[in-house]
């Protein structure tokens, strides 16, 4: 079964909201920990939307899991990575103007520009993951690019309204799988997980690590704020 790494960057969210110091992203890696996460994923978006550059400075300090830095693969970031040397790197396309990560990376396109950067990182002993779609001529260039990892995309199949479509987009994330390990590639996947269509991309065969951030932060919205509301009853009370 694969392992789990809790995105944690839908906390840092609220907190940026209203741009004040919580819920601090730190306490709930730790908490996710404790829990039973793997690993902690952030994000470090160009535009600082959610995570800040404080909490992935603390966050390198108390991960006692591994700290998956998902970025963009631009200088400054690659940068940044070098300095805080996380357990390893997801590189993802960014767009300012999205809601979250939209697409995969285009390593076809970028072959040259994305075999620099992974070989920068990887040389800092850095493993690299790219956030890709399961589409064969882009599994074929994470592997010329000489990642050590692709995360696959699990978009697709989490959008699907269908059962047929689903069906369909989990055979595709089966093959971008098997073709990739075949590759030498070591194979993530997330993006749209849920408490209802997760189980099937786990059971894929070789499948190391599944990314999950906003099923997962939803839910603890949900399942926190009775204790939540009854610990503010208290307090009004003047009982704690
Ligand atoms: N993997 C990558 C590369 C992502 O960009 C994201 C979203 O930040 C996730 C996984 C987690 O997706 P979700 O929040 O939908 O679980």
């Amino acid at each position: 079964m694969p392992t789990l790494g809790v995105n944690i960057d839908h906390v840092a969210t609220i907190r940026q909201a209203r741009r004040t110091v919580e819920p601090d992203p730190v306490a709930a890696a730790v908490l996710a920990e404790l829990a039973g996460a793997d690993g902690i994923t952030v994000h470090l978006r160009e535009d600082r939307r959610h995570i800040q550059d404080r909490d992935v400075q603390i966050l390198r300090q108390t991960v006692r899991t591994h700290l998956n830095l998902e970025m963009a693969a631009t200088d400054e970031m690659v940068a940044i990575a070098l300095d805080l040397k996380p357990n390893y790197v997801t590189l993802v396309p960014e767009k300012r103007q999205e809601v979250t990560t939209e697409g995969g990376l285009d390593v076809v396109g970028q072959r040259s520009h994305l075999a620099d950067v992974v070989q920068t990182l990887q040389v800092a002993h850095i493993p690299v993951s790219l956030f890709i779609d399961p589409d064969t001529p882009q599994i074929e260039a994470a592997a010329q690019v000489q990642a050590q990892f692709i995360e696959l995309h699990t978009g697709t199949y989490a959008e699907a309204k269908q059962e047929r479509q689903q069906t369909q987009a989990l055979e595709v994330l089966k093959q971008g799988c098997e073709r990739a390990i075949a590759l030498g590639l070591r194979v993530n996947a997330g993006h749209g997980l849920t408490y209802w269509n997760t189980y099937p991309v786990a059971c894929l065969k070789g499948m190391e690590e599944l990314n999950i951030g906003h099923a997962i932060i939803s839910r603890s919205v949900l399942v926190g704020i009775e204790r939540a509301v009854r610990e503010m009853k208290a307090v009004i009370a003047g009982s704690v």
